[in-house]
């Protein structure tokens, strides 16, 4: 188990683009792993050809992009090819799938889930979402269950968020997009809020508590 905040295992493995060290292969960008329950799946099919689509947005936030599934390298660049039939893409696959067919990441990721087997009983992986910082750091997991998709937009949108409350003082409301306006931390004083955001307001509730401050988005 990963918590947030740990340094996430800098592992090696097999991928589709060759070996992979986890730590040098992501330098000083952010990172997104996503795992598979296993190749040749329909869901999954679905999910490496959304995010192949999507890869202009998650380089623009420079964050490099990598799935696991517990299957082979070979098996792996077979499915590739239905990837891309299936979801109408054409050229070079645009980010790599790492090999884990022993589940040895899997185990280390914590990512089995109990209830999903194959055919012949072995367990199958949970759909895991890891967000890791240019520090290395966990900043984010999700787990879905095999038989529901991701959406893939909300996955941005959390990049958004962890991008912009890893540099400035404010937390990001239900349903926040980048742009909207944000929440002044409550570790900051009233004094602290004024000098460092000067447009903001508080919200007055009836508590009378002050703990609701809003700002616009800080640049
Ligand atoms: C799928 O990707 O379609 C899938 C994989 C394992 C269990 C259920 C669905």
């Amino acid at each position: 188990m990963i918590n947030l905040g740990d340094v996430f295992p800098n592992f090696s493995a097999d991928s589709t683009d060759g070996p992979i060290k986890l730590h040098s292969y992501l330098g000083d960008k952010w990172g997104i792993i996503f795992s598979h329950p296993s190749d040749y799946t329909p869901v999954c099919t679905t999910e490496l050809g959304t995010v192949a689509k999507m890869m202009p947005e998650f380089t623009k936030r420079n964050v490099k992009v990598m799935a696991i599934s517990c299957d082979s390298v070979e098996d792996h660049l077979g499915w590739i090819k239905d990837v891309q039939a299936y979801n109408n893409l054409t050229g070079d696959f645009p980010y790599p799938i790492i090999a884990d067919p022993d589940r040895d990441l899997a185990v280390t990721l914590g990512m089995i889930d109990p209830d999903e087997k194959t055919a012949s009983g072995m367990p199958l992986t949970c759909r895991a979402v890891f967000i890791v910082g240019p520090d290395k750091k966990l900043k984010l997991s999700i787990l879905y269950p095999a038989t529901t998709g991701r959406n893939f937009n909300e996955i941005l949108r959390v990049i958004d968020s962890l991008q912009l409350t890893s540099d400035k003082k404010v937390a990001t409301p239900s349903g926040w997009c980048n742009g909207d306006n944000c929440m002044v931390l409550p570790s900051i004083s009233p004094d602290e809020a004024k000098k460092m955001f000067p447009e903001h307001k508080v919200v007055q509730v009836p508590s009378g508590k002050e703990y609701i401050r809003t700002t616009p988005q800080p640049q």
